[in-house]
């Protein structure tokens, strides 16, 4: 999708792709092939570029840093990429800013013995009381490396393994959520920043199944969001779109996480903003102009494509999602599988229950199944990747 946006732009692209057959090579002037977290092959990549950015997280970030050190201009950089990749990191660099997010411990490994690492989670537990929310530092993603922990048995178990992986853990709080949120920032270099309308978001099992913009909740609590989020994007010395995930609860703003990236919760402004989350990406990581985000209609709802329970292809069904009206239906060309993201519908127009509805009757046609009951639950290998 990047791709896509660089074209009309006159922005030459170059991909580097582990696989000939990966989604992001048709649309690519030119291909790299090679692994993302080769010092190597992304230096091979750096020499064809003016400049490095990426649509994934699953880089290496010691090379990124390398590439930096190397004198490439990579948008952003690594100390950027560390907070989208790290939630042990995130969470601690945002609350050393004083910037709101739930309340946590992190629990370093190696470095306890299990007897240590109870004693921490049964403290934690007397202050903020079960169940917890445990999070694999790294390498987690669509509710995949997240664990609700009913009592201590269960997060010992969930500690050790991941222990033994040698990631850190986070310990937190569950959060009594009301809505989840999330507000596109895209930073140019400079500190010049643009912010979208704050989205707010449905998950299920983990996973983000349908985008609205404008929320419906409470004005002052999504310009709070939107404020917060600024915030950090400074302090993350944010080059490009960082995506600030937020929880609401009673009234205030929580930062969940962040992607240093465009992001799913972006999606929706490929029609429904005047500029894009790519194009805008693509303006801030060659330091130009950023575009007008405002809204092209009064309400855009998206929903995610994902395989049913038949393994059907959604490009078998293409015909009926286009058959409702206003339906904008993108497909990613993966393989499906059931619970896997395969695409998404956009639809725009005055009244938010009409769009929501009709973006979910293309997405059903697609063969989405429903949205309850039928994502993977938090914590169980959703199959489904970023
Ligand atoms: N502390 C929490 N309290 C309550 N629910 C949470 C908490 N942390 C995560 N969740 C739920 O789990 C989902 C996935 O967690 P997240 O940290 O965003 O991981 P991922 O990397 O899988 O997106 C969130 O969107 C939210 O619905
Ligand atoms: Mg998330």
């Amino acid at each position: 999708m990047l791709a896509e946006a660089a074209s009309p732009l006159g922005i030459e692209t170059v991909v580097l792709a582990e696989r000939p057959d990966d989604a992001a090579c048709p649309p690519a002037g030119a291909v790299v092939l090679g692994s993302p977290t080769s010092a190597t092959d992304l230096a091979a990549l750096a020499a064809r570029a003016d400049a490095v950015t990426f649509d994934h997280e699953q880089v290496g970030l010691a090379e990124v840093a390398a590439l930096e050190a190397a004198g490439h201009a990579v948008r952003p950089g690594a100390a950027t990429l560390e907070l989208a990749v790290d939630k042990a990191r995130c969470r601690e660099r945002l609350a050393a800013a004083e910037i709101p997010v739930p309340a946590f411990v992190v629990l370093k490994s190696p470095g306890l013995s299990p007897a240590e690492r109870l004693g921490a989670l049964e403290s934690f537990a007397d202050e903020h009381g079960w169940p917890l929310v445990l999070k694999a530092a790294r390498g987690g993603y669509d509710g995949k490396g997240v664990w609700f922990v009913a009592g201590p048995g269960e997060a010992q178990a969930v500690a050790e393994e991941v222990a033994s992986t040698g990631v850190d853990l986070v310990v937190e709080e569950r959060v009594a959520i009301e809505a989840e949120l999330a507000v596109l920032v895209c930073r140019r270099p400079g500190g010049e920043a643009v912010v979208w309308p704050t989205v707010e978001t449905t998950q299920s099992g983990g996973v983000c199944r349908e985008l609205l913009v404008p929320s419906r909740i409470d004005p002052a609590v999504l310009a709070s969001a939107s404020e917060v989020a600024r915030r950090v994007a400074e302090k993350a010395r944010a080059v490009g779109v960082l995506a600030v995930e937020l929880f609401v609860n009673g009234g205030r703003v929580l930062v969940n996480e962040l992607a240093a990236r465009p992001h799913n919760s972006g999606h929706w402004t490929i029609e429904g903003s005047v500029t894009s989350q790519f194009e805008n990406h693509l303006r801030a990581v060659l330091d130009l102009p950023l575009g007008d985000t405002s809204l092209n209609a009064p309400a855009v709802a998206t929903v995610n494509v994902f395989g049913g329970s038949d393994a059907g292809d959604p490009r078998a069904r293409v015909g009926g999602a286009l058959a409702v009206e206003g339906a904008h239906v993108h497909l990613y060309g993966k393989v499906p599988r059931p619970g896997r993201k395969l695409g998404h519908v956009t639809v725009t127009g005055h009244d938010s229950d009409g769009v929501r509805a009709r973006a979910w009757a293309a997405a059903r046609a697609l063969g989405t199944p429903e949205a309850e009951g039928t994502g993977a639950r938090a914590g169980e290998d959703s199959g489904v990747d970023p």
